[in-house]
């Protein structure tokens, strides 16, 4: 199943399936890391870490914490993974194996789609995240592309696309500010700086 995943996703899932090139993906998780640099970077899902394991051995972060709830995932993620301290969790994005505030940067690239609840998980990257951390993700909208929308309305047991006029704002309801909302294909790309929180923290 991992090891598919890897050969799929840059010659079918994104170039059909979501009408993206893999730069894009490649660029977002980039910028991840670039922003992680010296702190703890949360990749949930993380998968295979296809994306992210090129970047980590020159990216200098304080640490990297992987979860997904496929243990196949992780594993072929621990083989490709090189950098140290390395933590990967079996867990659930509405579970966060992480202490409150822990991270000064969450990324969550193909993952919310499967989340019926997408506020609960908002809300469980906000909280995994330092104020002033950074947040940034992809997931498919409806309404971008034609190919994914008509996959998704055929489909026995469909996803949870996002809502692209209204995620902006379950971003800010969720406790982030600085809401930055760009489309490719059938994907939403955001960053987002989360808010302090009343109590200060
Ligand atoms: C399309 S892959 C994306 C992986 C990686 N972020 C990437 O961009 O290649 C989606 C992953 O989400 C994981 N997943 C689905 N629901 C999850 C949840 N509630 N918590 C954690 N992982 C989840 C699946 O196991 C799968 O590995």
């Amino acid at each position: 199943m991992a090891r598919t995943y890897d050969l799929l996703l840059p010659r079918f899932l994104l170039p059909r399936r979501f009408a993206v090139r893999r730069q894009i993906l490649d660029r977002l998780h980039a910028r991840a890391v670039e922003a992680a640099r010296g702190g703890l970077l949360l990749d949930v899902p993380s998968g295979t870490a296809v994306f992210t394991a090129p970047l980590l051995p020159q990216a200098g972060l304080r640490a990297y914490v992987g979860v997904d709830l496929a243990l196949p995932m992780l594993q072929r993620a621990e083989r490709r993974l090189r950098m140290r301290p390395l933590l990967l969790v079996r867990g659930d994005l509405l579970a966060l194996p992480l202490a409150e505030s822990a991270a000064d940067v969450a990324l969550c690239s193909l993952g919310l789609q499967f989340i019926p609840d997408r506020g609960l998980a908002l809300q469980a990257l906000r909280r995994a995240l330092r104020p002033g951390g950074l947040c940034l993700g992809a997931a498919p909208a409806l309404g971008l592309f034609d190919g994914y929308d008509r996959r998704h309305s055929t489909r026995p047991n469909p996803d949870f696309p996002l809502a692209a006029d209204t995620f902006a704002s379950e971003l800010a309801e969720a406790g982030f500010r600085d809401v930055v909302i760009s489309k490719e294909g059938a994907l939403i790309l955001w960053e987002a700086v989360a808010a302090p929180r009343a109590d200060g923290r």
